[in-house]
Protein backbone atom coordinates (compact mmCIF):
# COMPACT_ATOMS: atom_id res chain seq x y z
CA UNK A 1 0.00 0.00 0.00
CA UNK A 2 0.88 3.49 -0.84
CA UNK A 3 -0.29 7.17 -0.97
CA UNK A 4 -0.21 9.33 -3.39
CA UNK A 5 -2.19 12.36 -4.92
CA UNK A 6 -5.43 11.45 -6.86
CA UNK A 7 -5.26 13.91 -10.44
CA UNK A 8 -8.13 11.20 -11.73
CA UNK A 9 -11.87 12.07 -12.17
CA UNK A 10 -12.91 12.34 -8.56
CA UNK A 11 -16.56 10.39 -9.74
CA UNK A 12 -14.48 7.14 -9.37
CA UNK A 13 -13.79 8.32 -5.22
CA UNK A 14 -17.54 8.39 -5.23
CA UNK A 15 -18.17 5.11 -3.30
CA UNK A 16 -15.56 6.60 -1.01
CA UNK A 17 -17.08 9.55 -0.54
CA UNK A 18 -20.24 7.94 0.39
CA UNK A 19 -19.18 5.92 2.94
CA UNK A 20 -17.97 8.82 4.71
CA UNK A 21 -21.15 11.17 4.33
CA UNK A 22 -24.81 10.11 3.97
CA UNK A 23 -25.53 13.59 2.16
CA UNK A 24 -25.45 13.16 -1.96
CA UNK A 25 -26.21 16.56 -1.84
CA UNK A 26 -23.33 17.77 0.99
CA UNK A 27 -20.59 15.60 -1.34
CA UNK A 28 -21.71 17.28 -4.76
CA UNK A 29 -20.53 20.88 -2.67
CA UNK A 30 -17.38 19.77 -1.90
CA UNK A 31 -16.09 16.74 -4.01
CA UNK A 32 -14.21 19.66 -6.37
CA UNK A 33 -12.75 21.13 -3.73
CA UNK A 34 -8.45 21.02 -2.46
CA UNK A 35 -6.61 18.19 -2.98
CA UNK A 36 -7.39 14.13 -2.32
CA UNK A 37 -4.65 11.71 -1.70
CA UNK A 38 -5.44 7.98 -1.99
CA UNK A 39 -4.04 4.61 -0.96
CA UNK A 40 -3.43 2.82 -3.74
CA UNK A 41 -2.13 -0.70 -3.72
CA UNK A 42 -1.70 -2.20 -7.17
CA UNK A 43 -4.45 -1.09 -9.32
CA UNK A 44 -7.02 -0.55 -6.19
CA UNK A 45 -7.83 2.32 -4.70
CA UNK A 46 -8.42 1.45 -0.47
CA UNK A 47 -8.84 4.78 1.04
CA UNK A 48 -8.65 8.70 0.35
CA UNK A 49 -8.62 11.50 2.23
CA UNK A 50 -9.26 15.36 1.06
CA UNK A 51 -7.86 18.21 2.07
CA UNK A 52 -9.18 21.79 1.99
CA UNK A 53 -7.83 24.85 3.05
CA UNK A 54 -9.85 26.34 6.02
CA UNK A 55 -11.01 29.82 7.50
CA UNK A 56 -7.70 31.58 8.71
CA UNK A 57 -4.10 31.50 7.82
CA UNK A 58 -2.52 27.85 7.85
CA UNK A 59 -5.68 26.13 8.54
CA UNK A 60 -6.91 22.87 6.69
CA UNK A 61 -9.58 20.96 6.82
CA UNK A 62 -9.66 16.91 6.65
CA UNK A 63 -12.94 17.03 4.42
CA UNK A 64 -13.75 13.71 3.56
CA UNK A 65 -12.42 10.13 4.55
CA UNK A 66 -12.95 6.69 4.21
CA UNK A 67 -11.42 3.35 3.75
CA UNK A 68 -13.12 0.67 2.01
CA UNK A 69 -15.29 -1.59 4.74
CA UNK A 70 -12.90 -4.78 3.88
CA UNK A 71 -9.79 -3.02 4.44
CA UNK A 72 -10.93 -1.07 7.36
CA UNK A 73 -8.82 -1.43 11.20
CA UNK A 74 -5.47 -2.46 9.25
CA UNK A 75 -3.44 1.17 9.68
CA UNK A 76 -4.76 2.59 6.21
CA UNK A 77 -6.94 5.64 8.18
CA UNK A 78 -4.02 6.14 10.29
CA UNK A 79 -0.86 6.36 7.71
CA UNK A 80 -3.74 8.51 5.54
CA UNK A 81 -4.29 11.09 8.42
CA UNK A 82 -0.28 10.73 8.73
CA UNK A 83 0.21 11.80 4.85
CA UNK A 84 -2.58 14.58 5.43
CA UNK A 85 -0.62 16.10 7.86
CA UNK A 86 2.56 16.04 6.41
CA UNK A 87 1.29 17.43 2.91
CA UNK A 88 -0.54 20.13 5.52
CA UNK A 89 3.08 21.04 6.49
CA UNK A 90 4.21 21.02 3.21
CA UNK A 91 2.58 23.45 2.71
CA UNK A 92 2.70 25.69 5.96
CA UNK A 93 -0.10 24.11 7.78
CA UNK A 94 -0.32 25.10 11.64
CA UNK A 95 -3.08 23.17 12.32
CA UNK A 96 -6.05 20.38 11.01
CA UNK A 97 -9.79 20.84 11.62
CA UNK A 98 -11.70 17.66 10.81
CA UNK A 99 -15.87 17.06 12.13
CA UNK A 100 -17.71 13.94 12.44
CA UNK A 101 -21.07 12.96 14.00
CA UNK A 102 -20.92 13.17 17.72
CA UNK A 103 -23.22 9.86 17.19
CA UNK A 104 -20.07 8.07 15.67
CA UNK A 105 -17.96 7.14 18.89
CA UNK A 106 -15.83 5.26 16.51
CA UNK A 107 -15.00 7.65 14.78
CA UNK A 108 -14.78 9.97 17.31
CA UNK A 109 -12.02 7.41 19.00
CA UNK A 110 -10.13 7.25 15.85
CA UNK A 111 -9.49 10.66 15.20
CA UNK A 112 -8.70 11.41 19.42
CA UNK A 113 -6.30 8.37 18.50
CA UNK A 114 -4.74 10.78 15.88
CA UNK A 115 -4.00 13.24 17.71
CA UNK A 116 -7.45 15.45 17.54
CA UNK A 117 -9.32 16.94 20.52
CA UNK A 118 -12.64 18.25 20.38
CA UNK A 119 -13.40 21.94 19.99
CA UNK A 120 -17.03 22.88 19.60
CA UNK A 121 -20.11 20.72 18.76
CA UNK A 122 -22.82 22.06 16.21
CA UNK A 123 -26.19 20.93 17.36
CA UNK A 124 -28.58 19.76 14.26
CA UNK A 125 -25.65 19.40 11.99
CA UNK A 126 -27.46 16.84 10.19
CA UNK A 127 -31.27 16.90 9.21
CA UNK A 128 -33.48 17.67 6.05
CA UNK A 129 -32.25 21.01 5.77
CA UNK A 130 -29.15 19.93 5.32
CA UNK A 131 -29.42 17.28 3.05
CA UNK A 132 -29.94 14.16 5.32
CA UNK A 133 -32.51 11.95 5.66
CA UNK A 134 -34.89 12.09 8.31
CA UNK A 135 -34.47 8.96 11.46
CA UNK A 136 -30.83 8.47 10.30
CA UNK A 137 -28.47 6.55 13.14
CA UNK A 138 -24.93 5.45 13.95
CA UNK A 139 -24.93 2.13 16.04
CA UNK A 140 -28.44 3.13 17.78
CA UNK A 141 -27.75 6.88 18.41
CA UNK A 142 -29.54 9.08 16.28
CA UNK A 143 -27.35 11.38 13.67
CA UNK A 144 -27.70 14.95 15.05
CA UNK A 145 -25.30 16.80 15.90
CA UNK A 146 -21.96 17.50 14.36
CA UNK A 147 -18.46 17.63 16.70
CA UNK A 148 -15.71 19.56 15.34
CA UNK A 149 -12.24 18.59 16.45
CA UNK A 150 -8.96 19.91 15.56
CA UNK A 151 -5.13 19.42 16.63
CA UNK A 152 -1.74 21.70 15.42
CA UNK A 153 0.52 20.48 12.88
C1 LIG B 1 -12.83 6.05 10.17
C2 LIG B 1 -11.95 5.24 9.21
C3 LIG B 1 -11.43 6.15 8.10
C4 LIG B 1 -10.76 4.68 9.99
O1 LIG B 1 -9.89 4.00 9.09
P1 LIG B 1 -9.23 2.58 9.48
O2 LIG B 1 -8.25 2.23 8.43
O3 LIG B 1 -10.30 1.61 9.77
O4 LIG B 1 -8.49 2.98 10.85
P2 LIG B 1 -7.10 2.39 11.40
O5 LIG B 1 -7.07 0.91 11.16
O6 LIG B 1 -5.97 3.18 10.86
O7 LIG B 1 -7.28 2.68 12.96
C5 LIG B 1 -6.47 3.56 13.70
C6 LIG B 1 -6.94 3.50 15.15
O8 LIG B 1 -8.30 3.99 15.22
C7 LIG B 1 -9.14 2.98 15.75
N1 LIG B 1 -10.43 2.96 15.06
C8 LIG B 1 -10.63 3.10 13.73
N2 LIG B 1 -11.94 3.00 13.46
C9 LIG B 1 -12.55 2.80 14.65
C10 LIG B 1 -13.90 2.60 15.03
N3 LIG B 1 -14.90 2.62 14.12
N4 LIG B 1 -14.17 2.40 16.34
C11 LIG B 1 -13.20 2.39 17.27
N5 LIG B 1 -11.88 2.56 16.98
C12 LIG B 1 -11.58 2.77 15.66
C13 LIG B 1 -8.43 1.68 15.50
O9 LIG B 1 -8.85 0.68 16.41
C14 LIG B 1 -6.99 2.08 15.70
O10 LIG B 1 -6.74 2.14 17.08
P3 LIG B 1 -5.37 1.62 17.74
O11 LIG B 1 -4.37 2.72 17.42
O12 LIG B 1 -5.71 1.52 19.19
O13 LIG B 1 -5.02 0.34 17.08
C15 LIG B 1 -12.73 4.06 8.61
O14 LIG B 1 -13.24 3.26 9.64
C16 LIG B 1 -13.85 4.43 7.68
O15 LIG B 1 -13.66 4.57 6.48
N6 LIG B 1 -15.08 4.57 8.18
C17 LIG B 1 -16.25 4.84 7.35
C18 LIG B 1 -16.21 6.22 6.73
C19 LIG B 1 -16.18 7.29 7.77
O16 LIG B 1 -16.91 7.26 8.75
N7 LIG B 1 -15.30 8.29 7.53
C20 LIG B 1 -15.10 9.39 8.44
C21 LIG B 1 -16.16 10.39 8.25
S1 LIG B 1 -15.92 11.78 9.34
Amino acid sequence: MHIETYQADRGALLPLFTLADDSAAQIAGYIALGEVLVAREADAIVGHVQVIAAEGAGVFELKSMAVDAARQGEGIGRALVEAAVAFCRERGGRRLVVSTAAADTGNLRFYQKQGFRMERIVRDAFGLATGYAEGLFVDGIPLLDQVFLDRDL
